[in-house]
């Protein structure tokens, strides 16, 4: 199947590590050129030299508002406009209960996983809109469809993205630019390490496919609605979850 990605600018925010690196790694593999943004620039210099001569670095914290323009001048002037936007960033993790949650804590994640999100869009937008074509796609959790304990903030966020993905979807359909949420469940990366073995095999007994999923499955499926091949999926939430919100039904 040709994807279509040869040749098209990306720009995956979050590609320091995790699923954002492996989403950056698939659209290079596919000959896409990658703006690489993040806060952590040694590891984005990392993945620039593994990746070559087509990717750039974009130091970046998503909480400033400033950055944007200056981050679509960066690429515009390496590779020219946006083609392919992808938003996997996401504050650290701080699990409370509700009454606990800091307002420091609540206010960075909304600024990392909501605001920086709409910031970003709306930064690119416009010139996927005028070329008529473009392909966003943001990174969402069960959490934000189920909620999340102890993830009050997190669910909130992400049933946010959900609601700004949807209307993407609605606002740009006709200028050729569609608007997907990839839900992941539980997949490996730093994000979920650090929880004991004990608790890990009580979260794969609630996973139909009895394992967490790689950062590679994730950016496979983030890959194809990238692709000219997913022309019709616009506005879709897909779960990449080894059938996580079923597990209950299939224990
Ligand atoms: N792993 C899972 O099981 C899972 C499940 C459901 C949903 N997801 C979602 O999938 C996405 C990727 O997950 P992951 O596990 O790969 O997460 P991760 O390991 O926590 O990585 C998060 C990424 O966001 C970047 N980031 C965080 N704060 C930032 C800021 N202020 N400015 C710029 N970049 C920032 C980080 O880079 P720097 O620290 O270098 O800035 C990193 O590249 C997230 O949106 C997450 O919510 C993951």
């Amino acid at each position: 199947m040709d994807l279509g990605i040869a040749g098209k600018t990306a720009l995956v925010v979050g590609a320091s590590r995790g699923i954002g690196r492996a989403i950056a790694r698939s659209l290079a593999a596919e000959g896409a050129q990658v703006a690489l943004a993040a806060r952590n620039r040694e590891a984005l210099e990392a993945l620039r030299e593994e990746l070559g001569g087509r990717s750039l670095v974009l130091e970046a914290d998503v909480r400033d508002p400033a950055i944007w323009p200056s981050i679509r001048e960066q690429i515009g002037a390496a590779f020219g406009p946006v083609d392919i936007l992808i938003y996997a960033a996401a504050a650290p993790d701080r699990p409370a209960r509700l009454p606990s949650i800091q307002t420091a804590h609540w206010e960075e994640v909304m600024a990392t996983d909501l605001t920086g999100f709409w910031r970003c869009a709306a930064a690119f937008l416009p010139g996927m809109a005028q070329q008529g074509w473009g392909r966003v796609v943001a990174l969402g959790s069960l959490m934000g469809a189920l909620g999340g304990f102890s993830e009050g903030a997190y669910a909130a966020a992400k049933a946010g993205l959900g609601g700004v993905v949807k209307t993407i979807a609605q606002e740009y359909a006709r200028m050729g630019v569609t608007a997907n949420l990839v839900v992941p469940g539980r997949i490996e990366t730093e994000r979920t390490a650090g929880v004991s073995e004990r608790a890990q095999e009580a979260m794969r007994k609630a996973i139909p496919l009895r394992r967490e999923g790689t950062p590679d499955e994730v950016a496979a499926v983030v890959t194809f609605l990238a692709s000219i091949q997913a022309s019709y999926v616009t506005g879709a939430e897909i779960p990449v979850t080894g059938g996580r919100e079923l597990g209950l039904l299939s224990l």
